[in-house]
């Protein structure tokens, strides 16, 4: 620790950090724009000058960048120093020289860091009398609206999009005192993180253009503290909404979790909350006209009464929450629940959970990933299916280079000295993928080969590392040498880090990977294992239990079902339409509870509308797992109520007496704890639906939240009660508590005079460090140190292609594989069209050149597609498009075979 002096007060602040962070920690009002927690220092705004004083005698001191100075023991410097506030006053008037002041008409007016700086700094009267310097705007895709004009060049966008996220289509071109931050020409911006743009940029630049369809200021927008719930990952959002309407995603920053950044998925994939395919009320198909029609929620829970006295099972979802889950398992009984997952997917996670339950690796947390030292990746496309993992692995890379600038007494917080420090290095990152992946750019090595190759490597790995794992017989001495040459730096890390998971579908890949990791702890090091999860909570339904679709279909086979519920589950996606046919014709009543139509709804008899995360509270488990829990963000004017409650209706209306009338979400979670224990750590995840501060509950909308006397005039020009919340400590409301909540309730980032997401400052007591009382979220799951390791014993045989069948595998796509995400415009916009993809030796092999049409049969499917023409696809194996709306669903990896079109 050291001791600084801000204004001759004395402070102990965190050693080795510069004098910006540990001011904004310490709560002082220094502005600034180039700086950020995540991208460091590189001092290129002049915006956070202080005064530094060489000691107490020193009466001139200098003007000094306090994000380009070190805080270290006794340095004394001064934020209030005329001359210092005077250099900040000019700083901003030649920013702002040729920025628009367009902010009425902005995206960012009201949320905007330089309209917080401007202010702060007392830059009120423009004296800049001449033409400003123009741009041209460029059109950056579907989710990023360009406005150059408002630049302050401050650098942020193309350090966080070329140097943190690795894209390469954002740039900065000069010319004079032109200084243009953009593409070289029109285009969509390439990079799956591009969307942090928004929340980087100090400024309008880049602003979000789905917002813009629906704008709204951040004063008016309600919000509440949620989670993604597009991939496993679990990250941590802000979600908007005005009017019933979700209006956008922002990033909730959680230390251990997502830090500052989300994904463009997870960013905009929230527009399927306001689908014309939403279910507002419950529908009950008519006899007379076979149409499914709305009816009022008492009827048709009366109707439904009936239909559940006997054989009832349940099928549950990994997208639905662990209350709706446990709900509907609590109402069927367990042994007529179903995880509702697909046979793959069950045997899959069970697999995982075994690993992560059982071995002595610990699953990382992303920002332990950040911090691992050598890595390797067995089998996951990282970036197209835990995206935000992908920009975790990234800084991982480039921490173990800064023992250079260590060496060379270069702090971690100097962006610039470091980047000359370490040029181009990079830490150990070994990728084994079945093809060539977004990250490979930052790899050590890279190794492309069928699962059971990659499998196979693995075990070589693992059996270098520890000769108690099996052996691999028959390995090429390529691979062998690979295999020896991971193991070496894998032991010789202090962090070392393996990345398996569920998605290319191999049980001995994620063996393969347990096995590396448990012979690494063997060995004494402190080896973490992350296995990611094909949805939200995958994991959460694995610990649910409940056997798979194929049981299910087995049991209706048997005439043992009279009736089906069905949990915000669309079964077409999960198994062969044949099979999921058959078992509704098999079943005499349907009833599905969903959010959005789809393929399985138009099957049901009954359909009873949920919430979507937007509209109601619960809990996931994320890949980690790590438990969080989402807040309801706004009340429906339909009858969607969260789809525990509508199964505990269901409950009562069977047997009114029944102990299981929960009233809200704490009375779900804790029978949930009381009956799998695993589940304990939720009941810690957040407080109580009673918990107040000063008596007060907390607001969902800001102090300036506006028009609300007039917003629902049409309805009665009396100001209405704001409807009750008796599952969280939050309100629909402006009124309420507005200091600062405890973690898990911070519905918005706002302080006085912050009204950007810097604000956050003001919430975090160390910068970029954990939020007060612990980042959110409760593990689930603990590594077992020094369990008794009893390694997988089943090495597959090599690969060996086929004379005419490939083995096809999935392809990942980062917009498109995901059911809820695909239905916001711009994610369509970027997800790609069917096609097949194949090694150029295959393709020719079969006279088929880029863009031909093929034919694949697999088993009775026979299906056509343009092929695409993918080099690191190994021989023998091909790739399909996984999850796109327009194709069947199919259990890959599976062999088909194929001809020309
Ligand atoms: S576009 Fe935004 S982030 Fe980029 S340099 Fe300009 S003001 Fe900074
Ligand atoms: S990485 Fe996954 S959880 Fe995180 S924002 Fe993207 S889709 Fe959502
Ligand atoms: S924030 Fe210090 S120079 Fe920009």
């Amino acid at each position: 620790m050291a001791i600084i002096y801000v204004d001759n007060q004395p402070y102990t602040v965190e050693d080795g950090q510069n004098l910006l962070h540990v001011c904004l920690g310490l709560g002082f009002n220094l502005p600034y724009f180039c700086w950020h927690p995540a991208l460091g220092s590189v001092g290129a705004c002049r915006q956070c000058a202080v005064k530094q004083f060489k000691d107490e005698k020193d009466m001139n001191g200098r003007l000094v960048m306090a994000c380009m100075t070190p805080a270290v023991d006794n340095t004394r410097i001064s934020i209030d120093d005329a001359e210092a506030r005077e250099f900040r006053a000019a700083v901003i008037e030649w920013l702002m020289a040729n920025h628009p002041h367009d902010c009425p008409i902005c995206d960012e007016g009201g949320e905007c860091h330089l309209q917080d700086m401007t202010v702060m700094t007392g830059h009120t009267y423009r004296r800049f009398r001449f033409p400003k310097r123009t741009f041209r705007n460029q059109y950056l895709g579907p989710f990023i609206n360009h406005e150059m004009n408002r630049c302050i060049e401050c650098y942020r966008c193309v350090r966080f999009y070329r140097d943190y996220a690795g894209g390469r289509d954002l740039d900065v071109f000069a010319a004079h005192n032109h200084v243009y931050f953009g593409r070289s020409e029109d285009g969509t911006l390439a990079n799956e993180f591009s969307g942090n743009l928004v929340e980087v940029c100090p400024t309008g630049v880049f602003t979000d253009k789905t917002l813009k369809q629906h704008y709204t200021r951040k004063w008016d927008l309600q919000t509440a503290p949620s989670i993604c719930v597009h991939c496993g990952l679990g990250c941590n959002t802000i979600p908007g909404e005005r009017y019933g309407k979700l209006r956008r995603i922002y990033n909730r920053y959680n230390g251990e979790v997502n830090g500052y950044f989300l994904c463009d998925r997870g960013r905009y994939g929230y527009e399927f909350v306001n689908s014309d395919q939403r279910i507002p009320r419950p529908l009950l198909r008519k006899q007379e006209n076979g149409l499914l029609e709305p009816v009022a929620k008492d009827s048709i829970i009366q109707y439904l009464k009936p239909l559940l006295s006997s054989r009832v099972i349940g099928i549950g979802s990994p997208r639905a929450s662990l209350e709706a889950n446990f709900a509907l398992r609590t109402l069927v009984g367990p042994e007529c629940f179903y995880s509702g997952m697909s046979e793959r997917d069950t045997r899959l996670v069970a697999t995982a959970m075994k690993i992560l339950l059982d071995g002595p690796a610990r699953s990382p947390s992303l920002q332990d990933i950040e911090f691992a030292d050598a890595i390797l990746v067995l089998g996951e496309d990282v970036t197209n299916v835990a995206p935000r993992l992908a920009l975790a692995l990234r800084q991982s890379v480039l921490r173990k280079p800064l023992e250079i600038a260590a060496r060379l007494k270069i702090p971690e917080w100097d962006a610039v000295a470091v980047r000359g420090a370490i040029q181009e290095e990079k830490g150990p990152l070994y990728i084994a993928t079945t093809y060539s992946t977004r990250l490979d750019d930052v790899a050590t090595e890279t190794y492309w080969a069928a699962p059971d190759d990659l499998a196979r490597l693995g075990f070589a790995v693992a059996h270098s590392l520890d000769t108690s794992s099996p052996p691999v017989e028959n390995l090429q001495d390529e691979l062998h040498s690979l295999a020896e040459r991971v193991a070496r730096t894998l032991m010789a890390a202090n962090r070392p880090l393996i990345i398996s998971g569920t998605s290319c579908g191999s049980d001995a890949v994620m063996q393969a990977a347990a096995n590396v990791a448990w012979a690494l702890c063997r060995n004494g090091r402190a080896a973490q294992l992350c296995l990611t999860m094909p949805e939200c909570n995958s994991l959460g339904a694995g610990f649910i239990g409940g056997n798979s679709l194929k049981d299910a279909f087995e049991r209706m086979g048997e005439n043992a079902v009279e009736t089906l519920i069905i949990l915000e589950n669309d079964l077409y996606r999960r198994a062969d339409a044949v099979a999921v046919d058959a078992m509704f014709n098999a079943a005499r009543h349907i009833i599905v509870i969903d959010h959005l139509t789809n393929a399985t709804t138009y099957q049901a008899e009954a359909v009873l509308p949920a919430a979507t995360f937007a509209e109601g509270d619960g809990t996931l488990v994320s890949s980690e797992g790590r438990a969080q829990r989402f807040y309801q963000v706004f009340v429906t004017d339909g009858e969607t109520q969260e789809s525990w409650r509508w199964v505990r209706d269901l409950m009562i209306a069977v047997n009114p007496s029944e102990d299981a009338a929960w009233y809200n979400l704490d009375d779900v979670a804790s029978a949930l704890a009381a009956t799998m224990p695993i589940f304990s750590p939720i009941l810690r995840i957040a407080p109580p639906a009673g918990f107040r501060i000063m008596g007060q509950k907390i607001p969902r909308q800001p102090h300036r939240y506006s028009g609300r006397t007039a917003m629902l005039a049409q309805i009665d020009v009396n100001e209405p009660q704001p409807p009750a919340d008796p599952d969280s400590p939050l309100a629909f409301s402006m009124e309420g508590y507005e200091g600062e909540p405890p973690p898990p309730l911070i519905t918005h980032y706002w302080a006085p005079g912050w009204n950007s997401v810097q604000a956050l400052n003001k919430f975090q007591d160390e910068i970029g460090g954990p939020l007060p009382g612990g980042d959110p979220g409760q593990r689930l799951i603990k590594a077992v140190p020094g369990a008794d390791v009893s390694f997988f014993q089943q090495v597959p045989p090599p690969f060996e292609s086929r004379e005419s069948e490939w083995l096809i595998v999935p392809l990942y796509q980062i917009f498109g594989s995901e059911e809820l995400s695909v239905l916001s415009h711009g994610i369509a916009d970027r997800s790609p069209k069917p096609y097949l993809a194949l090694n150029a030796s295959d393709a020719s092999d079969l006279r088929l050149s880029d863009g031909e049409e093929v034919e694949l049969v697999l088993d009775d499917l026979r299906l056509r597609f343009p092929i695409k023409l993918w080099p690191s696809l190994p021989r023998g194996v091909a790739g399909l498009p996984a999850g796109l709306r327009e194709l069947p669903e199919i259990a890959l990896p599976a062999w088909g075979s194929l001809s020309r079109g």
